[in-house]
């Protein structure tokens, strides 16, 4: 026999049973972002690998050794997306969205990162993104995470934490790097060795470090908002107070500095516990250069982005039933006759928006009661030669403990509707 071809390892196929909670979570998320009239915005898998090295910088762990390049048919260098940022404003500079107007805009879909998989930490993974362009204020920063939380009420996770911190202006931010710089390279011999690397190379990175041995160096290092500029703090101080109006919780954690290069001012991430080593679900911040770093002119930015297998995954820990997009009705057809006027009532109860699933095959009725029930469908309809002479059909509800009754064939719909808009 030949050999099984396996999927790439870290790239997950998504299976029948599980893509019912990825449509209502997916669902939820969307509902959501058009209420804040946010507006989809779809670009490629596929850009230019500059466009990466360039936005999220040379010296980032994705950059440097998590993008999946290679060269096309006609020695192009491309990488698949490994975020979505970088080609959101690609996209944007590129089709004029940025000129005289304001942009919210969203995206959802796979991402490619060659990181070592565990649990929660994938090769391919589905991000839902949001970018905000145009807006200086920290207003739009609160909407973005305000609106965040909405979507975890609506999806019932509240085991959930906002942690935020502010990198400042560029130059504010050039000179702390200067002071960690020193202060890190005074402490040489403690440094593990990615360290060692990050303080050549991206000295800032070091603070994000999980080693333990290293936290009591990362614990007594300078802190990044002592060097603020007044107009980062101003924004910062007002972030606070807005976000504190609408009762979010957070924590201020001035280690927070995130893995890509193009972030100044407003930082964050939520987080959970309950996911284990990987428990960052969404995380973002604002970009107020990068639009200008690519080409375009000087627009202000803000956006995140959630990690949306982390978040099924919290749904499921959480035991809470989304709509899920089950069927409605198992149609069982016994003879050629109830088959062919099965399939036209079937086609009548889908015009009114009822998911039917026709039997298919010549199976006795236990068989096909069995497959209704199998199937989570909450009513079987029993459709055989009688039926269709007498023009009845019967109704047997599967979830309920009620005995099977006939209808007229005529009544059908106002006798199940009432079980669907309850
Ligand atoms: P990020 O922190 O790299 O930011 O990713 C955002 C989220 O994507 C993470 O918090 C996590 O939930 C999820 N994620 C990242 N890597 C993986 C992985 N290998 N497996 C599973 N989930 C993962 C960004 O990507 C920025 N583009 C966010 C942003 C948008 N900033 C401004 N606008």
């Amino acid at each position: 026999m030949a050999d099984i071809i396996q999927a790439v390892r870290g790239m997950n196929d998504l299976l029948p049973d599980q893509t019912g909670t990825w449509q209502a979570v997916e669902s939820v998320i969307k509902t959501t972002l058009s209420e804040y009239a946010y507006k989809e915005i779809r670009f490629p898998l596929l850009e230019k690998t500059a466009l990466f090295s360039r936005s999220i910088g040379g010296a980032t762990d994705i950059v440097e050794k998590e993008m999946y390049t290679f060269a096309d048919r006609n020695g192009d260098k491309l990488t698949l997306r490994p975020e979505g940022t970088a080609g959101c404003v690609r996209a944007g500079i590129q089709n004029g969205l940025f000129h005289n107007q304001t942009q919210r805009l969203w995206y959802m879909g796979p991402m490619f990162r060659h990181e070592r998989p565990q649990k929660g930490r994938y090769r391919q993974f589905y991000q839902t993104g949001v970018e905000c362009f145009g807006f200086d204020g920290p207003d739009i920063d609160c909407e973005l995470i305000v609106l965040s939380a909405r979507i975890w009420r609506k999806l019932g996770l509240d085991n959930v934490k906002l942690e935020l911190n502010s990198l400042g202006s560029l130059e504010s931010r050039t000179a702390y790097i200067k002071v960690l710089t020193a202060y890190l390279s005074d402490n040489a011999d403690d440094l593990d060795e990615d360290s060692t690397r990050r303080l050549k190379s991206n000295p800032l990175r070091v603070l994000d470090s999980k080693n333990p041995d290293m936290q009591n160096i990362i614990a007594q290092a300078p802190e990044l908002i002592d060097y603020l500029d007044s107009a980062s703090r101003e924004h910062f101080d007002q972030l606070q107070e807005m976000l504190a109006s609408h009762n979010i919780d957070f924590l201020i954690n001035p280690r927070l500095v995130r893995g890509l290069d193009y972030y100044s001012r407003t930082v964050f991430e939520w987080s959970t516990d309950q996911l284990g080593a990987q428990g960052a679900i969404c995380a973002g911040g604002r970009f107020d250069g990068l639009v200008a770093q690519l080409g375009g002119k000087q627009v202000s930015a803000v956006g995140f982005a959630m990690g949306l297998e982390r978040i099924i995954e919290l749904v499921n820990i959480a035991g809470n039933n989304l709509p899920s997009g089950d069927i409605g009705i198992y149609l069982c057809l016994l003879g050629a006759e109830a088959k062919r006027a099965g399939m036209l009532l079937a086609e009548k109860l889908r015009d009114k928006s009822l998911s039917v699933l026709a039997h298919c095959g010549d199976n006795s009725l236990k068989s096909q009661l069995k497959q209704a029930d199998k199937s989570g469908a909450r009513f079987a309809l029993i459709l055989g030669e009688d039926e269709v002479s007498s023009g009845k059909i019967i109704i047997k509800p599967l979830r309920e403990k009620k005995s099977q009754y006939s209808v007229e064939q005529t009544d059908l719909y106002s006798h199940l509707l009432p079980s669907f808009t309850a």
